[in-house]
């Protein structure tokens, strides 16, 4: 369980980024967060990996509190961050010099094959495409077996096409060992496909908004009823999340933008 207990986060220069999130995240649920820009989706990421630390509250992972970069939990970016220098099978087993070579081959091997990119062990991160690169992130980042995989709008930079066909392979890839995936984004389809849980959160300071209820079953039937049901419902709560009142934007400013 990832427990998330009154988390906020005021930046030094004032700004409040994040305020009061309190949230539990069962072991292997997917969870996708939306929300306008600046509403503290990044901060609370960066949280949660340790790389930034809370102002106030906690996080907690099986009720151990997490203050630093933590084994545990991964993280995957906006942009793949390979280590160029490396080839991609050395990309991928750099974080399991733990285990004896053959071991760490074999994991290697075959979480590529899991992602279509069996054969492509020796090859450079510079001959790679953007989705190929991505997927070897995601695959570097799963093959640690994390417990908590944190997803910071990883597929905003690629086509509709080779997002459609990343959202199998890390389905794909979840499915193997059920880590707990905290998904950014701001692509409302994107979270109805993927997760089981979705946040509205809303700026000024950032926090939850709503948590619109899905009923789907998985695989997704993207063209049903049900779905796209779902994706109304999220729109409009985020719809809802920014015209809402805030310290800084009060209630008769809001009524004033009606007309
Ligand atoms: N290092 C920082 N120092 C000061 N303010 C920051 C810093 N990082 C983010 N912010 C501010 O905190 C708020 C939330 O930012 P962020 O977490 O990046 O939101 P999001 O990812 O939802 O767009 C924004 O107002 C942003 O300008
Ligand atoms: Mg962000």
């Amino acid at each position: 369980m990832l427990r998330l207990s009154g988390l906020s986060k005021t930046y030094p220069n004032g700004t409040q980024a994040l305020a009061d999130v309190t949230l539990d995240v069962p072991q292997g649920e997917i969870v996708a967060f939306v929300g306008g820009s600046g509403c503290g989706k990044t901060t609370m990421l960066r949280l949660i990996a340790g790389l930034e630390q809370a102002s106030k509250g906690r996080v907690e992972l099986d009720g151990e509190t997490l203050t630093a970069p933590h084994p545990a939990v991964g993280v995957i970016f906006q942009e793949p961050r390979l280590l160029p220098w490396l080839t991609v099978a050395q990309n991928i087993g750099f974080g399991l010099s733990a285990l004896s070579r053959a071991e760490r081959e074999a994991r290697v091997e075959e979480a590529l094959l899991r992602v279509g990119l069996a054969g492509y062990g020796g090859r450079w991160p510079r001959e790679l495409s953007g989705g190929q690169a991505q997927r070897v992130a995601i695959v570097r980042a799963l093959v640690a077996r994390p417990k908590v995989l944190l997803l910071d709008e990883p597929f905003s930079a690629l086509d509709a096409f080779t997002r459609a066909s990343l959202h199998e392979h890390l389905i794909g890839l979840w499915e193997a060992h059920k880590p707990t995936l905290l998904l950014v984004t701001h692509d409302v389809e994107e979270a109805v496909t993927l997760a089981d849980r979705v946040i509205v959160l809303q700026p000024k300071p950032g926090r939850i908004f709503a948590e619109p209820t899905l009923d789907l079953t998985r695989p997704r039937d993207k063209v049903g009823h049900d779905f796209a049901d779902a994706k109304r419902r999220i729109l409009a709560a985020l719809d809802g999340s920014l015209q809402a009142p805030s310290p800084t934007r009060p209630r008769e400013e809001i009524a004033g933008a009606w007309w």
